[in-house]
């Protein structure tokens, strides 16, 4: 059993790249700790390292303007194993985040050990995917002929292998949570077409279809100053916000409640 002070483990991943994994994760991490929450956040992907730059940008924009706005505690992790081959840095520095109530985790759009013993520590596994035929194709086979579901692919089994992981390490579970990302730019055919296959697939390797992300400007132009969606709000300090950020934030707002955290937020702020 984990102790009620353990933080919630929320690891971004999918195996097909650009599909909004570190912009989420960010958006996600920034929300929460504007909600007052305490939050870890872990870069797997040391070789792009978007997450870092973004937290790396949000310090020196606080710098720069003296503004409040808070900063997670972040750590980039390279792969580093023992002499049997075991992953040692990452279990190290979860080890660490006690003190937190959220850890969110970045995880590369390939697979790799360090992210696959990233993806086995989660409490839930967020995978945002393209609302296309092409990222589909990560997650199942697809007969082309009949338009179903042949077998799950291997995001699918890396996500198993994971949930099998935990269960043995400390008889946990993972709640793996699929998003539509940058939804509302393709031709309404082939939307309902992933829309069936995705509810399809849902049933058949066990994870739950969230609402999705709406594609806006707004989620890739802050990333130079390291803010989000969510900083707007809280600078503008009750001034009037445009119509698709006030749409962006409840998005995100959704998001936490989908991914669970209602509880986390509720537990935090009674306590604080
Ligand atoms: N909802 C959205 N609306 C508009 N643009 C978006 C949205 N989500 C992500 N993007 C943009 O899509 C691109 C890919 O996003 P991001 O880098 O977060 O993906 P990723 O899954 O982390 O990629 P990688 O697999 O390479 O790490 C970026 O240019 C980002 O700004
Ligand atoms: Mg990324």
């Amino acid at each position: 059993m984990r102790s009620p002070s353990t933080p919630r483990i929320v690891v971004f991943g999918n195996e097909k790249g650009g599909t909004g994994k570190s912009t989420l994760a960010m958006h996600l991490a920034v929300a929460l700790m504007n909600r007052g929450l305490s939050v870890a956040t872990v870069d797997l992907d040391a070789r792009q390292g978007t997450l870092s730059k973004y937290v790396a940008n949000r310090k020196r924009y606080k710098e720069r303007t003296g503004l409040p706005i808070p900063l997670p505690a972040h750590h980039a992790i390279s792969s580093r194993t023992d002499e049997t081959g075991y992953e040692v840095e990452l279990p190290r520095v979860l080890a660490e985040t006690g003190g937190h109530n959220v850890v969110v985790v970045d995880t590369p759009g390939f697979d790799t050990t360090l992210s696959q013993i990233g993806h086995s520590f989660a409490d839930v596994i967020v995978t945002p995917m393209n609302d296309s035929l092409i990222d589909l194709d990560v997650m199942s086979d697809v007969d082309p002929l009949k338009q179903t579901i042949v077998r799950p692919s291997h995001y699918a089994e890396r996500v198993w292998r994971a949930k099998q992981l935990r269960a043995k390490r400390d008889g946990g579970s993972i709640d793996w949570v699929v998003l539509r990302n940058r939804l509302g730019q393709l031709e309404a055919r082939n939307k309902k077409l992933v829309a069936k296959l995705l509810a399809e697939l849902a049933r058949r390797i066990g994870f739950r279809l969230v609402d999705g992300i709406a594609e806006r400007v707004v989620y890739r132009e802050l990333f130079l100053d390291g803010l989000t969606v969510e900083d707007l709000a809280a600078l503008a300090k009750g001034g009037a916000l445009a119509m698709s950020h006030v749409a962006a934030r409840q998005e995100l707002r959704a998001l936490m409640i989908a991914l669970g955290l209602k509880d986390t937020l509720e537990t935090s702020l009674i306590s604080a």
